[in-house]
């Protein structure tokens, strides 16, 4: 791609798209993005982009409708601005739970917001641990999935890992876990949700397998919503003897309640990533956050300059 990148932020995460911009030694491009009272959103571009490489960066996190809507306008506007190319950074990637039609008259949202991407105008979306990765199949458009996985491992490295397991509580999630244990050299242990009692009256109780006591266990989730997940998690671990709990993930969806929950569970320490932009008051004293600037940044390099992305990740 000829001339040089231009970066541009929706306002779901302007923090990361600056960090970004800074790791790239350039500025973010000039945008105005409006409110209209009537709550439509207006978008203007500073300058012109014609036949440039752009790029959004834009979790659809918080605010998740109109961060998407805004997106979209984004991508309408570079494009009718006449953009050589243009590749939406989709941090997090929200509705990636509504990705299957598991039971009768539901929709399959993941799908749909990739189609309303592709027939805004994007050329090519980079994205981060997707909910699941079949999600990349949504797109009719190259995607590229890239992983938080290296960063939350090489984090906890550092630590004294001598007596740590690691724990999954969502077994859609084992496969990741089994990644995590056997980059860490650790154990695999999973809390397990079992259903008893007859139709109309079951009851859900949690079990832990693999030996836990007195370990260290290092939850490890895609991303935290309500918080209900990791809180009952680590309470059984603990109630089974774990001497203590980490619990790291990808993306601090943290809705609700879930800081609050989070910051009573007892819980040592919570490692997450920037994916999604934390409000100063979800900042609790025991959540740690890596940035995933430096890994978006490279992609961007990679991308514009046409060097295989996949290298980065030794494939
Ligand atoms: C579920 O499939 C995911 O991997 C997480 O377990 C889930 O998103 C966590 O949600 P919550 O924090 O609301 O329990």
């Amino acid at each position: 791609m000829t001339g040089s990148i231009k970066l541009f932020s929706g306002r779901a995460n302007l923090a990361l798209a600056q960090e970004i911009a800074d790791r790239l030694g350039i500025g973010l491009c000039g945008v105005d993005i409006i409110d209209f009272p009537n709550e439509n959103i207006f978008v203007r571009l500073h300058q012109s982009v014609r036949g440039q490489d752009a790029y959004i960066i834009q979790p659809t996190y918080p605010q998740v409708n109109r961060s998407i809507m805004e997106l979209l306008i984004m991508i309408d506007t570079l494009k009718r601005a006449s953009a050589g190319q243009i590749t939406v950074v989709v941090p997090y990637y929200a509705y990636g739970r509504t990705d299957k039609k598991d039971q009768p008259r539901v929709p399959i949202t993941a799908r749909l917001v990739a189609d309303m991407i592709t027939t805004a105008g994007a050329d090519r979306v980079v994205t981060i641990d997707l909910h699941a990765g079949q999600i990349q199949g949504f797109f009719n458009i190259p995607a590229d999935e890239l992983t938080a996985f290296h960063l939350l491992c090489d984090y906890l490295k550092e630590k004294d890992l001598s007596n740590a397991v690691i724990s999954t509580a969502d077994l859609g999630f084992a496969k990741k876990a089994r990644n995590y244990a056997e980059a860490l050299d650790l154990p695999l242990t999973f809390v397990e949700k079992r259903r008893s009692g007859r139709k109309g009256s079951t009851t859900e109780s949690l079990t832990v397998i693999g030996d836990v006591e007195d370990k260290d266990c290092i939850i490890v989730e895609d991303e935290i919503a309500t918080g209900g997940t990791v809180v009952s998690a680590a309470d059984i671990l603990k109630q089974h003897g774990a001497r203590s709990v980490y619990i790291a993930f990808t993306h601090p969806v943290l809705a609700g309640q879930a800081t609050e929950r989070l910051a009573e569970a007892g819980v040592t320490e919570l490692i997450t990533t920037n994916t999604i932009q934390i409000p100063p008051e979800k900042h609790i004293p025991n959540l740690t956050v890596l940035s995933v600037a430096g890994l978006l940044s490279e992609v961007i390099r990679r991308i514009h300059y046409g060097i295989s992305v996949g290298e980065l990740f030794g494939e």
